[in-house]
């Protein structure tokens, strides 16, 4: 067997396995080597398993990890962050501690508005500038797979700029890029009080020429009261999917407003927050095979309650989790804080919150197929863990203990 790379001294391997989104009571099934080894041949894994029965390889591999008894798990793929943006809001962040409601800030002006004026007001270099030191961060905390979402351009022009950001830093850095257009984020001051004529505008002027680029492969909406409504969400989802996008929601955030409901209705590949959906829609999210993205970084910095994960996965729903990462709602890409949230207060088994983390969240992107978990075939992604077992990543709280990170085959992080 040729290897150009070996991982060896693995103390615990663990992963799930599968091409597919792992649902319900199979989202706690992982494959668990201790003492293993993986080969890993150019950008794909040729072989992982017991390191006592690893094959002849073809001659010493050019290159070694020695993972020094720590665990072995997939590289995490954050399946929904907003890491393209201008500017912060700070100000905002400590306005809501004092216990001013998000939707307040945001029906007052505030909110997204300000970051889609410093969004306008920033050159691509600039944004390419901040978001690559974000996606750095992300590296180092275990992310080799990262999905970034449109929004805080609303006009034409600074929409495609933050795609063509994220196109132009998906081939210069090593974290795969998979991008959304998400044009519904806010309604624009320039369609105050017509939502439907910006999804218009949306759907006649600004999809035709992300398609025609090639920029997105995913369209997103923000279904909110005050924001947009089923019917607007509907049509904008709908017609992005005539145009080959595959589609996503950020539903049942603030207000039951039936947004899951409408993932399972249009085949949403994810319906994402979830925190107020109701178990019917949720039900119906299941039977669609719509995966259901928990945020809990969100829930926690809004101190809102956290979506109702273990009943979710008790229905048999395929539950992945994200960071959500973005300047106003939730400024954080913490996996380790994430993990820990769905293991103490979303009621998630540490087994499902892998999972969650990573083949879950690979089938949120339509990526199932070739990353999220450790097997043969699969692109070569995966972390080496400063700690004995996977269990740790939830049990050392907050804490990053990742200390290599193996990308496409090439080492890309290693601890000191
Ligand atoms: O996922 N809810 C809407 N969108 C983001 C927040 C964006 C922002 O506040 O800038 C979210 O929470
Ligand atoms: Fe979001």
């Amino acid at each position: 067997m040729r290897a150009t790379l070996l991982i060896e001294n693995i103390g615990e391997l663990a992963t799930p396995v599968g091409s597919s989104a792992r649902a319900g009571a199979r989202m706690r099934e992982l494959r668990i080597v201790r003492d293993a080894a993986v080969a890993v041949d150019v950008e794909t894994i040729a072989w992982a398993g017991p390191a006592s029965e690893l094959p002849r390889l073809d001659g010493p591999p050019p290159e070694r990890v020695d993972a020094r008894g720590g665990a072995v798990v997939p590289g995490f793929v954050d399946s929904h962050t907003h890491f393209v943006f201008g500017g912060y809001r700070d100000d905002e962040f400590f306005w809501r501690a004092e216990g001013l409601p998000y939707m307040e800030i945001h029906a007052r002006g505030g909110g997204i508005a300000n970051t889609v004026r410093d969004t306008r007001n920033a050159s691509a270099e600039e944004l390419e500038a901040s978001a690559a030191a974000r996606l750095e961060r992300m590296l180092g905390l275990g992310v080799t797979t990262v999905e970034g979402k449109s929004g805080y351009g609303l006009d034409l022009e600074t929409e495609l700029r933050q795609l063509e950001v994220m196109r132009l830093l998906d081939a210069r850095q090593p974290v795969d890029i998979v991008s959304t257009y998400m044009g519904p984020h806010s309604i624009p001051v320039e369609y105050k009080g017509n939502p439907s004529g910006y999804i218009d505008f949306a759907i006649r002027e600004v999809l035709p020429r992300v398609k025609e680029g090639g920029l997105a492969r995913f369209c997103d909406v923000f279904c909110e009261r005050g924001v947009f409504e089923l019917d607007d969400s509907r049509r904008f989802l709908e017609a992005a999917r005539s145009m080959g996008f595959g589609v996503k929601l950020h539903a049942d955030e603030i207000v039951r407003l039936g947004g899951a409901g409408l993932a399972a209705a249009v085949g949403a590949v994810s319906a994402d927050h979830l925190l107020k959906a109701s178990d019917d829609d949720l039900g119906a999210m299941a039977e669609a095979g719509v995966v259901a993205t928990c945020l809990p970084l969100t829930a926690f910095s809004l101190r809102e309650p956290y979506a109702p994960a273990r009943a979710m996965v008790d229905r048999g729903l395929a539950v992945a989790v994200a960071s959500d990462l973005n300047p106003g709602s939730c400024y954080s890409q913490s996996i380790p804080l994430a993990a820990a949230l769905a293991v103490l207060y979303m009621g998630m088994t540490i087994e499902e919150t892998l999972t969650a983390l990573t083949l879950n969240a690979a089938a949120a992107l339509g990526l199932a197929g070739d990353r999220g978990s450790i097997e043969a075939g699969k692109l070569a992604d995966l972390l080496v863990l400063d700690a004995p077992s996977y269990r740790h990543l939830a049990y050392h709280v907050g804490m990053n203990l990742v200390g290599a990170v193996v990308k496409r085959g090439k080492i890309v992080g290693v601890r000191a």
